[in-house]
Parts: structure tokens; C-alpha cells; sequence
């Protein structure tokens, strides 16, 4: 454990004791969710339950949320699922943003903007 005052909550804020205890429970279960077998099926259950729970929390369809496994990922999922649509990046956003931004390595369909 870490002493001091923490400041850097944009970067990531401290894990609540009752997340940390569902985290663990969850992760005793041992099963591939994609798997058919007893396992996997009980595995995919839970994800199923977890993705209802936060579709329910954040007034969405099941079928909306899609779990990844960091922010990079959902930056990217995000900008590269909507391609042919219009949208707008600024110049202050996450390095993982911009990597999705137009520029040599960039998506030509993004638009970066340097003011609003
Ligand atoms: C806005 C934003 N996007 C993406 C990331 C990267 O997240 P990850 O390390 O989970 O890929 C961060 C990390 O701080 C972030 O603040």
C-alpha cells in the first residue's frame, strides 16, 4: 500500500473495497466465456450478468456495452467503429486518441481541432 496524499485521478483513482471483492470473487471462477463446456458457460454468465448490471446502470441495451480490456482499446474501438461518420478530436486528448487522429500514422477520417 502507498502512503501520501494521491492526486492523479486522471490517470486512474483508487479501487473501491466493494469492486476489489467482486474483481476476486469473479475471478475464482475459472472458465473461458467463449467455451461450451460447464466452465465456459458459467464463465459467460457472469459477463452476460456484468453487462446487463451496466447497461441497466447507464440506461443502455445489453447488446450496446462492449467490454474491453483497457482505454486504449475502447479509444481505438470507438474511433475505428464509426468509420465513415464525421468526427471531431482535440488536440489535448490522449496520446491513444490521437494515434487514431489524422496525421502519417492517423485515420484520414478523423478531423483534428485545435480549438472549439
Ligand atoms: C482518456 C484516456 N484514454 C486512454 C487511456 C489509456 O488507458 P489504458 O492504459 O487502459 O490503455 C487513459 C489512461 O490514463 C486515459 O486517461
Amino acid at each position: 500500500m502507498t502512503t501520501g496524499l494521491y492526486l492523479d485521478h486522471n490517470a486512474t483513482s483508487p479501487l473501491r473495497p466493494e469492486a476489489a471483492a467482486a474483481m476476486q470473487a469473479a475471478m475464482a471462477i475459472t472458465g473461458n466465456g467463449s467455451s461450451v463446456h460447464r466452465h465456459g458457460r458459467v464463465a459467460r454468465r457472469q459477463i452476460e450478468d456484468a453487462r446487463e448490471q451496466v447497461a441497466l446502470l447507464v440506461g443502455a441495451e445489453p447488446g450496446e456495452v462492449v467490454f474491453t480490456g483497457s482505454g486504449t482499446e475502447a479509444n481505438a474501438l470507438a474511433l475505428h467503429g464509426c468509420a465513415g461518420r464525421r468526427r471531431l478530436v482535440s488536440a489535448i486528448e490522449h496520446a491513444s486518441v490521437l494515434q487514431n487522429a489524422p496525421g502519417p500514422s492517423g485515420c484520414p477520417w478523423t478531423k483534428q481541432v485545435s480549438s472549439v
